[in-house]
């Protein structure tokens, strides 16, 4: 998805900020109410938003799922998470929501 799609029109919130509030840890609507500014009133919006939230690598189709089994494995680094599922090594661009969900993970 394109970084400046808009998400929430009402207001006015586009893909890149939902995922950099994703990455500074807000994995829930909710979470993403207070850190990205959402609304999430309309039922069309909260499909998209948890379609975005279940998914951490946009190029590669790695869903948080995904990422979360790998790192249960006991997969502890960014790089290792790249080699199993894929996440982060396209643009790269999700490295960072890897990273953190290696953290909460520990
Ligand atoms: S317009 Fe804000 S979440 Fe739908
Ligand atoms: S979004 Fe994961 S490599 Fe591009």
């Amino acid at each position: 998805m394109a970084g400046n799609s808009m998400i929430c029109t009402s207001n006015n919130v586009d893909y890149s900020t939902i995922r950099k509030a994703m990455c500074a840890g807000a994995p829930t609507v909710d979470e993403l109410k207070e850190m990205a500014g959402v609304c999430s009133t309309c039922e069309g919006c909260k499909r998209e938003l948890d379609k975005i939230l279940t998914s951490v690598c946009g190029c590669l189709n790695v869903s948080l799922k995904d990422v979360i089994d790998a790192v249960k494995s006991g997969v502890d680094t960014v790089e290792k998470v790249g080699e199993i599922t894929g996440a982060g090594t396209d643009c790269g661009r999700c490295k960072a929501l890897v990273k953190n969900i290696i953290e909460l993970g520990r």
